[in-house]
């Protein structure tokens, strides 16, 4: 009864220009492996969900990118959104389509485009909290080592002693914290970082919604007759405008008081921006990032990115992210990175 929900309908905007609308970051390569995320995501999970319990949650206009990345399941296993609301619907369209057709199943959520290294480690932690999480009304969390005060994470403190491979009871849950705040929770070395990988009872989580996301989840039991028949893409297509943006972060694990987080040493890198890729690639002795046909001069620190068989000159440039597409030349301090946003919301208007 264990089933693995693939949320893949993110924008990847932080992998702007690589990672545009029409294939946001899940449906690339970035990594170079030769896989895309969503891909490599799969098969982590593959090794024991058979391939007839994925359901991958996205929106509708990534449906065929979907099907060619991961050509074992079937159409119907693909939940189309019309429309982004952020993971807590996501996650609610899962578990109702899930409690029409297999209302006693234990479902494994996990975004579609993180790095994992040590793929047997992870797999341990997992089949734990799935174990437990099966046998209990908890929320499980994959957690991690926190290494640094970033603040694009969740925070998640257990009751003392902290069990460091084991399962803690959550005591506090604070997603993305400010600057300040996340220093402080990194000093005080009682905090585990959020994977954004959850293990939970359909059923489980279904309680949890309806108690804290009530207008949620009365709109998705609207059309409750609906899952897994004819009616239920045009049952959604109306819901899901109505619903409320929100993560399951802030909906529901900030709030919950059945809380509980594994954490795992298993190489994790959820490789959220340019920044922390350039962390993860090899890099020559002065820390630029490989790239073949680039001839650097008096140049340090930098993430150059261009098509194969362009050749990139660059002279006294430090810290800098330069990506070059087809379409989009993007030249950025390394700090400045959040700002692609703002790039993006400004180039709209041609890109
Ligand atoms: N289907 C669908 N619909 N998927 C979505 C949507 C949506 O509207 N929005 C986001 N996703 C997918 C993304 O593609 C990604 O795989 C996953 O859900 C998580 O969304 P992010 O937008 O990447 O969340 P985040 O990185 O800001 O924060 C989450 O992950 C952190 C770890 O990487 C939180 O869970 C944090 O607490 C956590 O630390
Ligand atoms: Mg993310």
């Amino acid at each position: 009864h264990i089933y693995c929900v693939i949320m893949a309908g993110g924008a990847g905007t932080r992998f702007w220009p690589i990672s545009r609308s029409g294939r946001p970051k899940q449906f690339l390569d970035i990594l170079g492996t030769g896989k895309t995320f969503i891909r490599s995501t799969f098969e982590r999970f593959a090794e024991f969900v058979p391939a007839e319990n994925f359901l991958v949650v996205t929106n509708s206009t990534y449906r065929d990118l979907v099907l060619e990345q991961l050509p074992e399941i079937a159409p119907q296993q693909i939940l189309a959104e019309p429309l982004g609301r952020n993971t807590a619907p996501c996650i609610a369209y899962a578990a109702f389509r899930l409690k029409a057709t297999a209302p006693d199943s234990t479902m494994i959520v996990t975004p579609s485009d993180h790095l994992i290294l040590n793929e047997p480690a992870f797999r341990n932690v997992v089949e734990e909290a799935v174990e437990f999480a099966s046998s209990h009304e908890a929320l499980v969390t994959i957690g991690v080592q926190p290494t640094r005060p970033a603040t694009g994470y969740g925070y998640i403190q257990v009751d003392q002693p902290m069990r460091r491979d084991g399962l803690n009871k959550v005591k506090t849950f604070t997603e993305k914290p400010n600057l300040e705040l996340a220093k402080a929770f990194l000093q005080s070395g009682e905090f585990f970082w959020n994977s954004g990988i959850f293990v939970w009872q359909t059923r489980t989580i279904l309680e949890s919604m309806n108690r804290m996301l009530p207008e949620t989840c009365q709109l998705f039991a609207s059309i409750e007759g609906d899952y897994g028949t004819d009616r239920e893409q045009e049952g959604i297509a109306r819901i899901y405008p109505e619903c409320r943006a929100i993560s399951i972060d802030y909906g529901i694990m900030e709030k919950a008081n059945n809380v509980y987080v594994r954490c795992g040493d298993f190489g994790w890198s959820d490789i959220g921006t340019w920044g922390s890729l350039y962390e993860y690639l090899p890099k020559d002795a002065d820390g630029n990032t490989d790239s073949p046909d680039c001839i650097l001069f008096d140049t340090h620190g930098c993430l150059i990115k261009k098509p194969e068989g362009k050749l990139a000159v660059v002279e006294g440039l430090d810290e800098f992210i330069v990506i070059d597409t087809e379409d989009v030349l993007m030249i950025c301090p390394k700090e400045n990175e959040q700002n692609i946003k703002k790039f993006i919301d400004t180039a709209r208007f041609t890109k």
